[in-house]
Order: C-alpha cells, then structure tokens, then sequence
C-alpha cells in the first residue's frame, strides 16, 4: 500500500489547497460516480464541516462522470443549501440555460452561450497573472444584485483551455476583514453596497461612458447589501463587495457616500477591492478535468481570467444554492420574483 492510499479513510480524503492560507481538497478512492455520491452522502456532515473550516472554498477532484448525468451535479449541490436554484426563476438570460436541467447555468464562449472571456490583463509582462484588482478586474460574488443573493457556487470543468489560461481566483473575504483596523471595521459596518446588474447601465464604466440606464421593473432594482456580512455557520465577519461592473454608479456604489464614478463611495470601493485582493488573500485555481470547485459567495469573492477564445473552448457547468443567507436577510422574500407573474427578464431580452 503506498503512502497516499493510506490517508483514505472511508472511501475519502481531504488535503490542504495550498500550505497557507483558506481551501481544502476532496478526493475518492473511487472513480466511479455511483461510489462518489454515495460516500459524498455518508460523509456530508464531515465534507461540509472542512469545507466551513476553510473558509467556504473546496475542490472536489475527478468527477468527469457527472458530464454523462448533470442531474448528479444538482443532487450533490443539494448537500450545501437547501434550495438548489433555478436559472429559469432568476435574473438570468436564457443564452446561459443548461438544455435539459433547469438548475444548471452554463458558462461557454460556444454557441449559443456566447459568453466571452474576460480582456487579457495590459502588463508589461504577458506571461505574469496579475491578481490584484485593478490589474485584474473581473472579481465579484455571483448574482449579488438581489436579496438574498445565493449562498454557495459550484462549478464543474466541462471542457478547459490549456493550464495556464482560464484560471478561477478567489479572494478570502473573512481574512481580508480580520486585517482591517478596528476603525475601519466599525466604520464599514454601518454601511451599505449597492450592487445591481452589469447590463443595465449603472456600472462605473456605463456611467462613465454616458450610457442611459435602462428602464427596470421592480422586481430587477439594483439591491442594498451590508458591507460587511457575519457568516451564518462560522459567525466570521467578512467584507461583501463586488468589482464595478456589479455595483450602481448612478445612485452609488456606497449607499449614503457621495455617487458616481468620481465620489467617495466609489474611492472606498476601490480601496476595499485592492485591499480583499492582495496576494496573501488570493488562491489562482488551475483547473484539471472533472473537478469541482465550490466556493462560498457569502465570503468570499471570485474572478475568472482571460484565455484564447479563438483558439480553446472553455466550458463550465454552473449550480447555486440558497437557503441560508444570514441575519440580515432573516424572514425576506426573494426580491428577483415580480409579485404580477410576468417575466422575470422582461425588458432585459438584450443582456
Ligand atoms: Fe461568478
């Protein structure tokens, strides 16, 4: 027996993802996807309680198998929220439907997602990733313009672009509040992030840019979020912000600071976002196939990165889960959901 067998334990190991810092790795003794589940299951609580320990970021390796049964993914979503969500009941456009699962969200430069990659970051030196926002500027928490905004993402590699391309970077949020004075975290939790839609012409660079905009029911609002969010499981406090495509410029992006891209809310914004993304808080994901990265949105912040979209397929299965948001969001109902019954994305058929 050599030495890695003997770390299983009951069909299943954990590691560290890196020597400092947050993340832990799940792998099985088994490939077979039947085997997985069933241990995934039996050890929910044991899985459930590192993934929390590590502050809300694990990979899940070599489950390929679950491409040949998607349903597979929703069932295991469900061990981390009560409600796995569907995409056709959110603020989602329809280009990004999974054919056949409701509650898969697919993330692809191929027809007929069309979703592209983020612009190659301008370094001077094109083999160096930068992380750090503004070098990178893609981080933000999935689908935070809305009360309460998912719990937890899943992401499974379908189809990847080479190693060095395509990477996933998450932030520690948790971590990156710890490191503030206690000035500034007294200051910081008395106020309120404005996060809204990226396509609906009140992100920095839609204002600045002069665009109109559009016209919202009131189901689709950009939505209030406290800036600083305390974990339901853990009790940690951590930052809750998004990058400035996912925050209102027009009447914020700091609710009660001054607006638009120039105030002071904005300036606080960006100081917070450079601060969460130093590099002693950051993690590059590496994708290899068949795994599944799970990541916490309620502490942590994420950010996929350029690769050659006329060369490489990139193709990702995405699930969310709700059902436990916190204190803050107690007793709300879903605010994406318009009390008329009509569309959820009507007016919104461009985005
Ligand atoms: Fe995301």
């Amino acid at each position: 027996m050599s030495k890695s067998e003997s770390q299983f334990r009951n069909g299943y190991r954990f590691s560290r993802l890196q020597e400092h810092g947050f993340g832990a790795v799940l792998e099985f003794r088994c490939a077979d996807l039947d085997s997985q589940l069933e241990v995934f299951a039996q050890q929910a609580d044991s899985i459930l309680a590192r993934f929390y320990a590590a502050h809300g970021l694990m990979v899940v390796k070599g489950l390929q198998a679950i491409v040949e049964r998607p349903q597979a993914l929703v069932e295991l979503s469900r061990c981390f929220g009560a409600e796995v969500e569907d995409y056709h009941q959110t603020l989602t456009s329809p280009r990004f439907f999974h054919e056949s699962v409701n509650e898969i969200l697919i993330l692809s430069n191929a027809e007929p997602c069309n979703h592209p990659p983020p612009e190659k970051p301008a370094v001077a030196d094109s083999s160096w990733l930068p992380t750090r926002f503004p070098d990178q500027v893609n981080w933000h928490t999935d689908q935070s313009y809305r009360r309460p905004p998912p719990d937890v993402t899943l992401l499974l590699a379908v189809e990847l672009p080479p190693r060095d391309q395509g990477q996933t970077l998450f932030a520690d949020c948790t971590a990156a509040y710890a490191a503030l004075g206690p000035k500034q975290q007294r200051r910081l939790e008395q106020l309120q992030g404005i996060h809204a839609p990226s396509w609906i012409g009140r992100s920095r660079a839609a204002v600045e840019n002069g665009e109109p905009p559009l016209a919202l029911l009131p189901h689709q609002l950009p939505r209030r979020q406290p800036l600083v969010r305390r974990h339901p499981v853990s009790g940690e406090k951590s930052l809750y912000i998004c990058e400035e495509k996912q925050m209102d410029f027009v009447d914020g992006p700091i609710a009660g600071l001054e607006t638009g891209p120039q105030g002071e809310g904005a300036a606080l914004l960006r100081e917070l976002l450079m601060h969460a993304t130093r590099e002693e808080f950051v993690y590059v994901h590496e994708w290899e196939p068949g795994d599944l990265l799970i990541g916490d949105n309620r502490n942590l912040l994420h950010c996929a990165t350029w690769y050659d979209a006329a060369r490489y397929r990139r193709l990702m299965w995405r699930t969310t889960v709700m059902g436990n948001p916190g204190a803050e969001y107690q007793g709300e109902a879903k605010t994406w959901i318009p009390g008329d019954g009509s569309d959820v994305m009507a007016g919104m058929e461009n985005a």
